[in-house]
């Protein structure tokens, strides 16, 4: 039941993705970036369209590094432009890797910029095990308050009442936490109205059937999850915290006194976590 049958050319990048990522990872938990950086290939901002959209680098925080890449579809009609949605998406990479120049999610930006004709606003956030929980929410929040508070001067051709936050596997995570603190607040430009979470990376002690059904699917093993949680998570916290538990016991947010947005939420037939992702998503619609 475990194992998947997937083409050889798909089957092949998902292992070298594997025994990359844990080649990387060292034994006294730490991440040897070097190598990361190796195959973790980066790609620059281009101002002419590369196809349909255009790109340009803005730096937040140049003390934590944070910044973002903005995805523009050419479009020729002004009207529509202004009518633009607005995704603030965040890269996946279990906390610890990949960047908002990475060349696997410029091309995956470039591509929902292109296809749905939305603005993309790609954040490039500190990584764990250097940078540990919460700094990755407080960079996500921070870029979000500094579009609202910046956004006539960036001169960002969209609609800002038209707002969605995305992410997939950590940056899943992220979006859903970074959603729940926009909630308690009032922008005075910026209005979320959607939130897309694809297999966001949530967990807990508890093992689920999928953890174990699927847990020897390519890329993420349960050996695998337990080392991000750990890396991203506080020294001496377990898998129940609430970034990592959302609904468990010692979550003390109250998702329904908070204005959270609409969602949607993609699973994988063959990703081990499903059953935490369901979980979420099923107690959000019960409250
Ligand atoms: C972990 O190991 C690497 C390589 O052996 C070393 O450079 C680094 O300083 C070590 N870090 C810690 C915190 O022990
Ligand atoms: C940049 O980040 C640092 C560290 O989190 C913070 O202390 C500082 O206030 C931030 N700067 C701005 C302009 O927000």
């Amino acid at each position: 039941m475990s194992s998947v049958k997937l083409p050889l050319k798909l089957h092949l990048l998902f292992s070298l993705d594997y025994f990359l990522t844990k080649a990387c990872r060292r034994s006294n938990g730490t991440v040897n970036r070097r190598l990361h950086n190796l195959f973790d290939l980066k790609t620059s901002p281009s101002k002419t369209p590369r196809k349909g959209v255009s790109t340009s680098d803005t730096i937040i925080n140049s003390s934590t590094n944070l910044w973002f890449r903005l995805y523009t579809p050419h479009s020729t009609n002004n009207e529509e432009k202004r009518n633009l949605p607005i995704i603030i998406y965040f890269h996946g990479g279990g906390f610890a890797f990949f960047s908002a120049s990475s060349i696997v999610y410029d091309i995956w930006c470039r591509r929902l910029s292109n296809e749905l004709q939305a603005v993309i606003v790609s954040v490039n956030y500190r990584l764990a095990p250097e940078h540990k929980f919460p700094s990755q929410y407080e960079d996500g929040f921070e870029a979000l308050k500094f579009l609202d508070e910046n956004f006539d001067r960036l001169s960002i051709n969209a609609n800002s009442g038209l707002c969605f936050l995305a992410g997939d596997s950590a940056g899943g995570n992220l979006a859903h936490h970074v959603s729940v603190k926009a909630g308690e607040l009032t922008f005075s430009k910026l209005k979320i109205i959607g939130l897309i979470a694809i297999q966001p990376f949530f967990g807990g002690e508890e093992r689920t059937e999928a953890d174990f059904l699927h847990s020897k699917a390519p890329i993420m093993t349960l050996h695998f999850t337990d080392w991000y949680w750990k890396m991203f998570l506080p020294d001496g916290s377990d898998r129940d915290h609430p970034a990592a538990n959302v609904f468990g016991h010692k979550s003390c947010t109250d998702i329904s006194q908070v204005e959270f947005p609409e969602t949607l939420l993609l699973t994988g037939g063959f990703d081990m976590l499903k059953n935490w992702q369901r979980r979420s998503f099923l107690d959000t619609l019960c409250l």
